[in-house]
């Protein structure tokens, strides 16, 4: 009896939370914002592209900004113009491989010594190898979910005891569109990301049963962005999106505790087409989106490398 009506409850939430969804959709998200003041966030690949960006924003909002990354002069520049962002805040960078975990436990010990606990975490460094699976160096794969993927695991464990003991805090990580769907030229790629939001998907529930609805979490689905990431990719329907867009709708989800952000919007349908659809039917929506095409002519952040390994296996294979 208890049990059932439970479930009523229960039930009846959903609908709740759905009408409250819908209704939300309705009200400027700025009306909702929480403050990060006086808060410390810590981004990691903070020293180019989207991390700066972020770095930049919340500065704005009068959060202190700590940034990681291997990146010596990009941290240094990312230092600079948080700086001029607002010089009232504090700022302080420092390098540290993510995929190295002993550092990282060092790094955060070291952060929470020099400044405070971490107030914000943002798991935002990535790396992508954008080749045809057998044109991957097998290192080359480790490293992506290392970076990607693994390194998030222990990024979240340095922060996460003060974040659990406050009740307070919030994880944000930028995983990618990469995380909802597969892709040609993009199995390390799409795997570290399916395994980003996994991870993030999984966290949330921890959180939830532990009872630590003060520990707010995010994760973003971004599509293309002209950073450099990427350079050498062709999106022939969706255009590739600017960093200071994404910037901003990242900001506007995590200042509204969002659990998803996705960017753009339209991206949010991609997990709804590929289960209502017939799978044939989404390798068409695929192909209509340019998706075989898109990473050919890929040189990314590397950008030596011509990029034409799909044309070369095949012709590889029919030397063979
Ligand atoms: N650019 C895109 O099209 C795109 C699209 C969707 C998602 N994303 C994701 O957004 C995030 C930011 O990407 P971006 O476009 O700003 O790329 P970016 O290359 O400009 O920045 C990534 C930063 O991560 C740093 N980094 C790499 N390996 C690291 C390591 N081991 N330890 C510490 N730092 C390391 C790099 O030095 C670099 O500064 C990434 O997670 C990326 O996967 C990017
Ligand atoms: C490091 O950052 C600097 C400054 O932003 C940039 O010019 C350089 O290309 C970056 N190096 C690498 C390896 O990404």
């Amino acid at each position: 009896m208890a049990k059932s009506s439970n479930h009523f409850i229960a039930f009846l939430m959903i609908f709740y939370y759905w009408i409250c969804g819908i209704l939300l959709f309705f009200v400027p998200k700025s009306l909702r914002f929480k403050s990060v003041k006086d808060k410390l966030v810590l981004i990691t690949g903070g020293g180019s592209g989207l991390g700066r960006a972020l770095a930049i924003r919340f500065a704005k909002r009068g959060a202190n900004v700590i940034v990681w990354d291997i990146n010596k002069s990009g941290l240094d520049e990312t230092v600079e113009l948080v700086r001029a962002a607002n010089p009232e805040v504090k700022v302080g960078s420092y390098v540290c491989d993510i995929t190295d975990r002993h550092l990282v436990y060092e790094t955060a010990a070291k952060v929470k010594r020099d400044v405070s606990a971490i107030d914000i975490l943002v798991n935002n460094a990535g790396v992508v190898s954008g080749k045809n699976l057998m044109d991957i160096p097998d290192e080359k794969i480790i490293q992506t979910f290392q970076v990607n993927a693994i390194s998030h695991f222990w990024t979240v464990k340095a922060v996460l005891p003060d974040m659990m003991a406050a009740n307070s805090g919030h994880i944000v990580s930028i995983a990618s569109v990469a995380g909802s769907t597969g892709g040609c030229q993009l199995t390390d790629y799409c795997a570290s990301k399916f395994a980003a939001v996994g991870f993030e998907e999984s966290l949330r529930y921890e959180l939830i049963n532990a009872n630590k609805l003060g520990v707010k979490s995010t994760v973003v689905l971004p599509y293309f962005i002209n950073t450099g990431m990427f350079a050498g990719f062709k999106s022939p329907i969706l255009p590739a999106l600017e960093p200071d867009y994404v910037a901003d709708q990242i900001m506007a989800g995590v200042l509204t505790d969002a659990e998803y952000v996705a960017v753009p919007r339209i991206c949010y349908t991609l997990n709804t087409l590929k289960t209502i659809l017939p799978v044939k039917a989404f390798y068409k929506v695929y192909e209509v989106l340019g998706g075989y095409h898109v990473m050919e002519d890929f040189v990314g952040r590397e950008g030596t490398q011509h990029n034409n390994n799909y044309v070369n296996n095949n012709n590889n294979r029919k030397v063979k």
